[in-house]
């Protein structure tokens, strides 16, 4: 008898919330909604207002709050956003100092009581914060991913259809490398339904767009005091139906590179395909001369945060 999936959700925050309406009202699995002792209230109440949600929205989703443990034992996936976000004026790297600890503590919780899941990491910085929590664990390569670039392809699919007028439904875009100011977006495999985006936008306008997209974290950061969480929760949630459906995704996601791009030791944005056996496989696209000095620039500045994390 088939059972219900057990999806764990490590932080009831902006984006844990989110995430939770969007896994149950998908009905992907049942839901553990995760924060520490003294938010375990906020977390349970939480829960019960999205499960109330649910019978009128008509998903049966079990979603419960809990800053226990054991109530995530056996998850299939866990989706981690335990930390603080940034505030105005701050880097993602600003938040080391407060996420790393926090990051070790869920990992070496999860290493206990869910060994088996596979993790998608949210928690920034991103890239320094997926690659701890691997290291920490001890898990397979292919069983950790980082969401960043589905979040920062879409802010750039968008900025793009706005400019072309077009729907957003027909713009393909990959941003790659690491989830800071100098990420890649692609443009030489940018298009709008087949159509190089380099022949439908001027020049200028696409790297002014290339610019709002490395600095669109803190564009809302800005706005709002804190950071984004709609889209943020529904990048990561295709990247967890795609785990959990066994769909073959290919996504731009913080992935464990072993050599591939010429870069070892190191969790940066490229192009996976996510299926039933987490991350499956790296593929590899042609870059140009340009983008590859970007990746470069790009991996500097995560190994950069990544050594201090080393020495932390
Ligand atoms: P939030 O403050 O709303 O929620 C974070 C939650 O984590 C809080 O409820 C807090 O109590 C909880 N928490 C802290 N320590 C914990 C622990 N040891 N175990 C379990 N829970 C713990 O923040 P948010 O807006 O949801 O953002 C969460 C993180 O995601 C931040 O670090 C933010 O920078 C990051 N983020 C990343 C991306 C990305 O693209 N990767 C996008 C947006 C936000
Ligand atoms: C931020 C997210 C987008 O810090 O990483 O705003």
């Amino acid at each position: 008898m088939p059972t219900r999936k057990k999806i764990g959700l490590i932080g009831a925050g902006n984006i844990g919330g989110e995430l939770a309406r969007l896994v149950a009202n998908k009905e992907l699995g049942d839901v553990v909604l995760f924060d520490i002792p003294a938010k375990e209230s906020f977390a349970k109440g939480k829960a019960l207002d999205l499960e109330q949600n649910g019978s009128i929205l008509g998903y049966d989703a079990r979603i419960k709050g809990s800053s226990n443990w054991e109530d995530l034992r056996g998850a299939d996936v866990l989706v981690v956003t335990a930390g603080i976000p940034r505030k105005p004026g701050q880097s993602r790297d600003d938040l080391v100092a407060t996420n790393l600890p926090i990051i070790r503590d869920v990992a070496n919780n999860a290493k206990k009581h869910c060994p088996d899941a596979f993790v998608i990491v949210i928690s920034n910085p991103l890239d320094a914060m997926v690659y701890e929590y691997k290291r920490v664990t001890g898990c397979d390569k292919s069983r950790i991913v980082g969401m960043a670039g589905v979040l920062d392809s879409a802010r750039f699919q968008l900025f793009l259809a706005r400019e072309a007028n077009v729907s957003v439904k027909d713009v393909r875009a990959m941003v790659l490398g690491g989830h800071g100011d100098d990420m890649v977006p692609v443009l030489s495999m940018t298009t709008i339904n087949g159509v190089p985006v380099t022949t439908m936008i001027a020049k200028d306008k696409l790297h002014a767009m290339v610019e709002r997209t490395r600095k669109g974290g803190g564009e809302i950061v800005g706005l709002m005091g804190t950071s984004a969480y709609y889209a943020p929760a529904t990048a990561a949630v295709a990247m967890a139906e795609a785990y959990l459906l066994d769909q073959k995704r290919l996504l731009p996601c913080a992935a464990y590179l072993d050599g591939e791009y010429g870069y070892k030791d190191l969790f940066m944005g490229v192009p996976v395909i996510i299926g039933g056996g987490g991350v499956e496989k790296i593929i590899d696209i042609p870059l140009t001369d340009e983008e590859k000095g970007m990746l470069a620039k790009s991996a500097q500045s995560v190994q950069g945060i990544v050594d201090v994390v080393k020495k932390s």
